[in-house]
């Protein structure tokens, strides 16, 4: 079987974008590939965190994964930080890695930039500059040929492809080089009150994004307040974002083609889709939002998942990092 691993930080809750670009197609892989699913706690703290709500994140990033369709029998569900071969694997592929190939990472450009107020690369951690390495670690050490993940993660796993032939080169053939897997349809899910900023669960204003654990009438009146474009039309261009994008979501949520929905709507009003397309997104995450909450409910059950996935991928990580320090030389 072919192995798939992706991960998604531990941020306080997931929105419709993670789950349409990044959670979805990992509960599909389950079924064809051996799917490892992290919660990147690691990742998480390259930004500041508060140790009490971290702690409460992380368990209720498993509970989502469980919510949307994770199932522990088939797939790895694990803590990143349990695992400390991921930090030293990151730590030899920094040894391995360009300064001018982790400064091109353009999601460390823009978030450097946001990263203590006017301070901008200055105040930024270390961390989140290497980050896109520990990334490249999670990727490699298990052998992973397929990772899904949204468009903003396309580069880093490109560097992990660039770091594992560079390695293979250097010490001799030790790695598999991944290949992402963006979706061609909601790889990137715009903001609702903004057609041309990415769906962000940082954003100031909750009206921009549906969080997975918003209820019905929640759903209901973000969506009546999205924002659409000029003109009366119902139709995809690439000059009237907003409406492109609800259209997205109405063809995800619902199976049916962005064409057929178009023609569904010709003659009517925003009024009228708007208000198809959340029942439609109602619909489609309803279910998903009452499985998270049980799931949420028994923080012993989460902790014991937890325990068994961190003990699989132990022994998976264990086995590769022995090789990995033969290869670069460290063991006597
Ligand atoms: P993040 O929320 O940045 O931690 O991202 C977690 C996962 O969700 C990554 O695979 C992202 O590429 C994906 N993702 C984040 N935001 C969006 C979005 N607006 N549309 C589609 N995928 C997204
Ligand atoms: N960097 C990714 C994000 O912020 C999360 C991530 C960490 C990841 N390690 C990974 C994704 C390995 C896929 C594979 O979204």
């Amino acid at each position: 079987m072919k192995r798939s691993l992706t991960g998604l930080q531990p941020t306080n809750f997931l929105h419709i974008g993670n789950y349409i670009g990044a959670v979805q197609p990992a509960v599909a892989l389950q079924s064809d590939t051996q799917l490892l699913m992290m919660i990147v706690d690691y990742h998480a703290i390259t930004m500041p965190q508060d140790p009490k709500e971290l702690r409460k994140n992380i368990l209720s990033a498993a509970a989502t994964y469980l919510g949307c369709g994770i199932d522990p029998a088939k797939t790895i569900l694990f803590q990143q930080s349990r695992i400390a071969e991921h930090m030293e694997l990151a730590w030899i592929l920094q040894c391995v890695a360009k300064m001018g190939e982790a400064e091109r990472m353009t999601q460390y450009k823009d978030k450097a930039k946001k990263a203590e107020g006017a301070k901008g690369a200055e105040g930024a951690s270390v961390g989140l500059f290497t980050y896109p390495i520990l990334m490249a670690a999670d990727i490699l050490l298990y052998d992973t040929e397929i990772v899904p993940v949204g468009e903003d993660q396309k580069q880093h796993v490109e560097l992990a492809r660039d770091l594992a032939i560079r390695f293979n080169r250097d010490f001799g053939e030790t790695f598999v080089v991944p290949e992402p897997k963006i979706r061609a349809e909601g790889a990137r899910i715009m903001a609702l009150d903004d057609g041309t900023k990415k769906m962000s669960k940082s954003a100031p204003s909750a009206k921009s994004y549906i969080a997975l654990t918003d209820d019905a009438d929640t759903i209901r009146k973000k969506i009546m307040s999205a924002v659409t474009d000029s003109g009366t039309e119902i139709r995809t261009d690439r000059n009237r974002p907003a409406i492109t994008n609800l259209l997205t979501i109405f063809s995800v949520a619902t199976g049916r083609s962005i064409e057929s929905i178009e023609l569904a709507y010709v003659g009517k009003g925003y009024g009228d889709f708007k208000k198809d397309l959340a029942e439609a997104v109602v619909e489609y995450l309803g279910p998903i939002r009452g499985r998270i909450l049980n799931f949420a409910a028994d923080e012993t059950e989460l902790k014991r998942i937890l325990a068994e996935g961190a003990e699989k991928a132990k022994g998976m990580a264990a086995f590769k990092m022995n090789k990995v320090r033969q290869r670069v030389g460290v063991t006597l």
